[in-house]
């Protein structure tokens, strides 16, 4: 058992040391040609066009690049993008990444309504403990900028629709890549109008 552990361990660290060379040889010059094909849905600086497609822009990289390596792999199911990475290496993943990570992230301008804002604000920093909701800002940060190191993705700035969209896809299972179902087991303790409030309140902090 105890050679077991050991050879994991070694094992896990070999996979952060793989990862750690990818982010430090990641090219953003070489991320920017690739990238000219995400253009049309997420826009050249990473700002979309539309609520229907996620910020990349000031995302964080290793979040990016998780994701991007999911949904070339299947494990998260975004048939909007079908072709788009399925010929991607690890490294453009990380390159893309790092373009988009280093763009000036985007900042909305949340509905002013105070009960929505109020409630947005209190579900981000305190959570609900009613509802075993923990706070959102102790992953995501209190600036919304979420913690690399912990691939844990930066809310600041993201598009409401998106941010509602995809708690509720949580909520409903379709989206299955978090790490220990922690999403899926926060999203099914939400409301709507928690969800709203959240996605609006995030919209424009930082
Ligand atoms: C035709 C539109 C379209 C194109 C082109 C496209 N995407 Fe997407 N992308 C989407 C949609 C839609 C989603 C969100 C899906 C969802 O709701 O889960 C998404 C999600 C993502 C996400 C996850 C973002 C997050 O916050 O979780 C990443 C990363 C991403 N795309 C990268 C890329 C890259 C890199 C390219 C180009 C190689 C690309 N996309 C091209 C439509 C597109
Ligand atoms: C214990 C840590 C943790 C807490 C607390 C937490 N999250 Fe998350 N969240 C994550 C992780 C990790 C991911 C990325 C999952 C993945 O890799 O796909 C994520 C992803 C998300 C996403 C998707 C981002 C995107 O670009 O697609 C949203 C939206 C989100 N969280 C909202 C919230 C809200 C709202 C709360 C509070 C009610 C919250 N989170 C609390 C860890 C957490």
């Amino acid at each position: 058992m105890r050679k077991l552990l050991a050879s994991l361990a070694i094992t896990m660290s070999a996979v952060g040391a793989a990862h750690a060379d990818l982010q430090s040889e990641a090219d953003a010059a070489a991320g920017r040609e690739k990238a000219q094909p995400c253009a049309a849905c997420h826009g050249q600086e990473g700002i979309s066009p539309s609520g229907a497609f996620p910020n990349l822009a000031g995302q964080q990289a290793s979040y990016l690049a998780k994701q991007i390596m999911d949904i070339r792999d299947g494990n998260r199911n975004v048939p909007q993008m079908a072709g788009q990475v399925d010929n991607f290496s690890d490294q453009d993943a990380w390159d893309v990444a790092t373009y988009f990570a280093e763009k000036e992230p985007a900042l909305g301008q949340a509905d002013p309504e105070p009960a929505l804002v109020e409630h947005g604000r209190e579900l981000y920093r305190a959570g609900d403990l009613a509802k075993g909701l923990p706070a959102c800002s102790a992953c995501h940060s209190p600036t919304g900028q979420g913690i690399g190191t912990a691939v844990y993705p930066a809310l600041s700035g993201q598009k409401s629709e998106y941010v509602v969209a995809t708690l509720q896809a949580f909520a409903a299972g379709e989206r299955t890549n978090d790490p220990n179902a922690i999403m899926r087991d926060i999203a099914t303790k939400m409301s709507d109008r928690d969800m709203e409030a959240v996605a609006n309140y995030v919209l424009g902090l930082h």
